[in-house]
């Protein structure tokens, strides 16, 4: 018993030198980035600016990006143990973000975020979490352009956007539009005119307007968002879908037994040669059909093919149960830090020593 609480008590000795002297750092630093938005347009690659004054190495650090403005403690990246970490990922930001490891030596720790999507919007926080002083972090805001989303939907959603009350008085919230627009837009009779006279004041208003707009779509009409969303994701990714989508057969199985396609397009698709001739006569069928098809479409193809759906930007919501099984088809990752495993050893031999 004494030898057991002996080198436990060594082991927390052991271990809280160990987080003692990582925690020690200097207490001069400053985390600056830059005090207006960064603009970018869907698809965009982009940088959010972020550095340390004075210079100075942050190899050794960890350095953690998130989004302040959303709920989650998942990281948009997270740099420690000298490496980048995937583990405690948000699963809409994996594979597109990275830093300049070149330029770390400077302290800049500047993010690159790629394949930008009308989601990235929001604010981003650069933070070194070990720093304990003021002003080891600083906000960033990006606002990505939603024109080209509302000109390609905008029937879909004067058509199907319900909640444009709730949606107007977040926009006069934040002082987006003026009180007689939206006394105006809520005396129209039906809410499709709602929606009519909304998009007049949407084509006048600028990148921050319209971004707003799509973030309270989002929020208040979340199934049509995501309907629109992944219709946005199919048709972009058209030519990489026609050469990657592996079992096309079974896709097309599913839309049939859906009602989705007709039984011709499918036998058509079931004799075809090759899987991108198959792909293609799917992409016919997948135009006429509309929104509804395309959006079906995603919904298989994430079942089937997450990695593929992921490799592509396309994983629209945060999923735990789709991250999992990503995971697992990746073949999971070793859960333990460098630090972990060092720490675990030293209690090892603790423990045999004193034993
Ligand atoms: C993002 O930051 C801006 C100012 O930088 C602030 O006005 C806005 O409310 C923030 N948004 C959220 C959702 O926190
Ligand atoms: C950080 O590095 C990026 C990429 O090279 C560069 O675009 C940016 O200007 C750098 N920022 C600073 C403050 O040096
Ligand atoms: C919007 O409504 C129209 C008409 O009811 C319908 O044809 C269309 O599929 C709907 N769009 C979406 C994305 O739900
Ligand atoms: C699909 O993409 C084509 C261009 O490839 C574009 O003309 C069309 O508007 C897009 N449709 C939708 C619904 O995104
Ligand atoms: C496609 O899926 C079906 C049904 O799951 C399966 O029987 C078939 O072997 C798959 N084909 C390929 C090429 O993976």
């Amino acid at each position: 018993m004494k030898t057991i609480l002996a080198s436990a008590s060594l082991c927390f000795g052991i271990l809280f030198m160990c987080v003692s002297f990582s925690t020690t750092g200097s207490s001069q630093i400053q985390v600056v980035g830059q005090t207006g938005p960064v603009v970018a347009k869907e698809g965009d690659d982009i940088i959010l600016p972020c550095s340390l004054v004075p210079k100075g190495s942050v190899e050794d650090t960890i350095v953690e990006w998130t989004r302040s403005d959303l709920n989650t403690n998942k990281k948009v990246h997270l740099y420690k143990d000298g490496k980048d970490t995937v583990g405690d990922q948000i699963p809409g930001y994996m594979t597109r973000t990275s830093l300049f490891k070149e330029e770390m030596k400077t302290g800049n720790i500047s993010l690159k975020l790629s394949g930008v999507k009308l989601s990235d919007t929001g604010n981003y926080t650069c933070r070194l979490p070990k720093e304990n002083s003021q002003g080891t972090e600083t906000t960033i805001r990006l606002i990505v352009d939603a024109t080209t989303f509302l000109n390609i939907f905008r029937n879909d959603l004067i058509w199907n956007v319900t909640k444009v009350m709730p949606i107007v008085n977040g926009l006069l919230e934040t002082g987006l539009i003026q009180k007689k627009v939206k006394s105006m837009i809520s005396t129209a009779g039906t809410h499709q005119d709602q929606m009519r006279q909304l998009f007049q004041a949407l084509d006048e208003g600028d990148v921050e307007m319209k971004s707003a707009f799509y973030s309270l779509l989002c929020k208040h009409e979340p199934d049509l968002t995501g309907k629109l969303d992944a219709v946005d994701f199919v048709n972009s990714t058209r030519d990489d879908l026609i050469q990657k989508v592996t079992n096309v057969t079974l896709i097309a199985d599913r839309l049939l037994q859906k009602g989705l396609i007709l039984e011709e397009v499918y036998s058509g698709i079931s004799t075809a040669e090759s899987s991108q001739d198959q792909m293609i006569l799917l992409f016919h069928a997948l135009d006429e059909g509309g929104s509804e098809v395309k959006s079906a479409f995603y919904r298989i193809l994430l079942e089937h093919q997450p990695v593929l759906v992921q490799d592509l930007g396309g994983l629209l919501r945060n999923n735990r149960k789709l991250e999992q099984k990503i995971k697992d088809l990746q073949g999971g990752v070793f859960p333990w830090s460098r630090w972990e495993v060092a720490v675990l050893i030293i209690c090892l031999l603790a423990l045999l020593a004193v034993g």
